[in-house]
């Protein structure tokens, strides 16, 4: 199977069974740099399967992943997680913020991570956390802000780095739909300037609006749909 031409990240015939029952079988996916792709689904049909075997943090029970045209399941155990680090950023349903750290030092973390110095890192979370409106909060703790606010803390920590691509799992799933979609408006606006790649999973149409084209999966298995323009 080869990836269709020009796809930063890919998946081909990918297969994934907890016991008895097929997560994933024979999901394909593909995404260009810069591109926004919903994955969408009934619950349990293996959306959030597929975006952790893409991530590389579930490892499939056969089938390829390629990002950059490289193997994941070929590479090192270090040198997966050390990609997980620099290169894709990850934001998730309840924004899994650090509650003991301020916001600014939860945006900062993956640059810490990486070896940046305490300043330049928070720097940079600042820079990102203006973009998200949410830079007033930069002294308080998780437990102190809103969700919506929270949320923008989270999609702030995913782009501190410059990933290439970004994971986001039901990004708005706890929140009411006009926090949503400002949350989806400024994640959306923020990945498109650095040409970020964003693999979105929701189940939400008004979420997906903000894609540019999705993927539905459905016992696993997935299928391409045109946006209507
Ligand atoms: N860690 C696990 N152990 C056992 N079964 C699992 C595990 N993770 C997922 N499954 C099963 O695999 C199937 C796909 O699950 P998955 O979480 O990918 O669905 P989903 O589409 O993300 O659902 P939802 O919309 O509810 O989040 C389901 O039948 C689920 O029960
Ligand atoms: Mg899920």
């Amino acid at each position: 199977m080869t990836p269709p031409a020009g796809s930063l990240l890919s998946a081909q015939q990918l297969r994934k069974a907890y016991g008895p029952t097929p997560a994933l079988d024979g999901a394909e996916f593909s995404i260009h740099p810069g591109e926004v792709v919903a994955i969408m689904g009934p619950s349990g049909s293996g959306k959030s399967t597929l975006l952790h075997c893409l991530a590389g943090i579930v490892p499939p029970d056969s089938g390829t992943i390629l990002y950059e045209g490289r193997e994941l399941s070929a590479m090192h155990d270090t040198e997966r997680s050390a990609l997980r680090r620099s290169e894709f950023g990850f934001v998730f349903q309840f924004g899994q913020l650090v509650p003991d750290l301020t916001c600014v030092e939860n945006v900062a973390l993956p640059l810490r991570l990486n070896g940046t110095p305490r300043r330049t890192a928070e720097r940079a979370a600042l820079s990102w956390m203006q973009r998200l409106e949410v830079d007033g909060l930069s002294g308080k703790r998780p437990g102190e802000v809103s969700g919506g606010q929270g949320q923008r803390v989270a999609v702030a920590r995913s782009l501190v780095t410059g990933p290439r691509v970004i994971f986001a799992d039901e990004p708005t799933g706890a929140l009411d739909s006009l926090n949503g979609e400002r949350v989806m408006e400024l994640f959306t606006e923020a990945a498109r300037s650095t040409n970020a790649a964003v693999v979105l999973v929701t189940h939400e149409s008004r979420v997906a609006a903000y894609s540019d084209r999705e993927v539905v999966v459905r016992d696993g298995k997935s299928r391409d749909v045109e946006h209507d323009v």
